[in-house]
Order: C-alpha cells, then structure tokens, then sequence
C-alpha cells in the first residue's frame, strides 16, 4: 500500500501538483475544497495550499481546524508544510532555510484543539479519545520528517539550519520592534504566523509533522521595516528550491 502523504503550502506556494485531481472533503469544522491529489509509486500526496488557491485568508483566519481534519479524513501520515518567516537571530538571514525543531506559541484568538469536550477522534488503529485530552509537546515538530527535510536539503548547495525556534505570532501585523527584542530574550530564533495551531491539531491527531521555513526578513528592528511584498518577492525567488524538495518528497525519494 502506498504511503498517504501531504504537503500544506504557506506565502509562495499555491501549485504544487500541475496535474492533480481536485479532492472536497467535508468536515465538521466546514468544507475543505482546494485539496489537490496525484498518485505515484510510492505515495499518494496531497497539496493543501493554506492561504486557499490565491493567498486570499490571512493567518488568522485560516480554518485550521478543517484543513487537518481533512487530512485525517484522508488519513494521511505525514505533513511536510513550508512557511515564510523572519529570522530573529543575526546568524541566520534571508534566502536561508531553517527546519525547526521547537515551537513558542504567542498567538491570542485561535481555537487550539480539536479536544473541545465533545469531539471523538477516532485514530487510524481504530482507538479513539474524547473528552479532556493534554497533549504530550516535547516534540512539536516529528524528527523523522524534519530529517527528511535535511537530508534533502543536503543535497543543495543552499544554506540550511538544521534547528530553530520558531515564535508563531497572531499576526496578520508584523511585530514591533519590542516584541522582537523579548521572543530574542525567549530564545526564539524565527518568527511567523502560521504554525500554530496547524502543527498542534496534526499531533492532536498523530499526524507526523515538520516545516521547511524559508527565512524573507529579519525580524522588525534588525531592518528598516517589513514588508508583505518582501515576502513575497524572497519566496518567489527561492521558490524552485521549496518546490524540487518537496516533489522528492512526494515522488518518495
Ligand atoms: N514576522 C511574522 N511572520 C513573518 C515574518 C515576520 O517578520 N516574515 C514572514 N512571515
């Protein structure tokens, strides 16, 4: 049986499978209809750009909810998501990729489960759980995808870190120049307004997940100011990059 994978695109990557079919799953949370599939040897995968096709749902608003459950309807195994962030560490700089390996929550309106009281999860060994449910988050980000990642990354003359912290803020705002300064005294070394709660609910469904974050920025403060075009313009250039890694990943390489 082939393994189920997916790929959830952030800023930058909206067209992963040229000729994928179309998926609409519905789930409890809403209809998830920009799911794209293709099916090789090895795998089955699917794209999930998380902005929806045309960047039009800002961070805060994504429905992360449905998007994951939609992908354990599916019941995929593994998550390989990308995201743009800005680097608050000097020794990292824009152009420059980053697999994190730990996760600071500072977002302030987001549902953050699926563990809602009611909800059953019914995981794929058929066992379930419902009700009060902590999750163990000593490893927000699967170690056996993020080195996937890297020994992928290894095989490109690109500069690759091979861990981080990333701070995920509210957003749709850039930081002030303040708050760079205190996730800095926290230890942080990225910041970035999309991996909560999607790599949180993708665990909360034993999901395996890891991101391959492209650095644009530097954090306010450390330049003059930040830009959504900035981003946007980095990512596009490194876009090649994202995207030939991802299709090894996909393809099963
Ligand atoms: N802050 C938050 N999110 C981001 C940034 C940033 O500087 N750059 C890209 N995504």
């Amino acid at each position: 049986m082939s393994k189920k994978i997916a790929v959830i695109g952030g800023s930058g990557v909206y067209d992963l499978f040229e000729d994928g079919e179309t998926v609409s799953i519905k789930t409890p949370y809403g209809k998830v209809e920009n799911i794209s599939k293709i099916t090789n040897k090895e795998t089955e995968a699917y794209f999930l750009p998380r902005h929806g096709p045309s960047h039009s749902v800002p961070p805060h608003l994504i429905n992360y909810r449905a998007n994951i459950y939609a992908l354990h309807t599916l019941e995929v195994e593994d998550i390989y998501a990308t995201n743009a962030v800005g680097s608050i560490n000097q020794k990292i700089h824009p152009g420059e990729f980053v697999v994190p390996d730990q996760l600071i929550d500072m977002t302030k309106n987001r549902i953050l489960t699926f563990f809602d009281g009611d909800t059953e999860i019914v995981f794929e060994d058929g066992t379930s759980k419902q009700g009060v449910v902590h999750l163990d988050y000593t490893e927000p980000y699967t170690s056996r995808l993020r080195k996937r990642f890297l020994s992928l990354a290894n095989e490109s003359s690109k500069k690759f870190h091979d861990k981080g912290v990333l701070v995920c803020t509210e957003g749709p705002r850039f930081e002030t120049p303040a708050e760079i300064k205190m996730f800095q005294s926290f230890g942080g070394t990225l910041v970035g307004m999309t991996s909560v709660p999607e790599a949180i609910l993708a665990k909360e469904v034993q999901i395996a997940y890891a991101t391959l974050c492209l650095v644009t920025n530097y954090g306010a403060g450390m330049q003059e100011e930040v830009t959504h075009a900035e981003v946007i313009e980095l990512f596009n250039k490194k876009i090649q990059v994202v995207k030939s890694i991802m299709q090894k990943i996909i393809e099963g390489n």
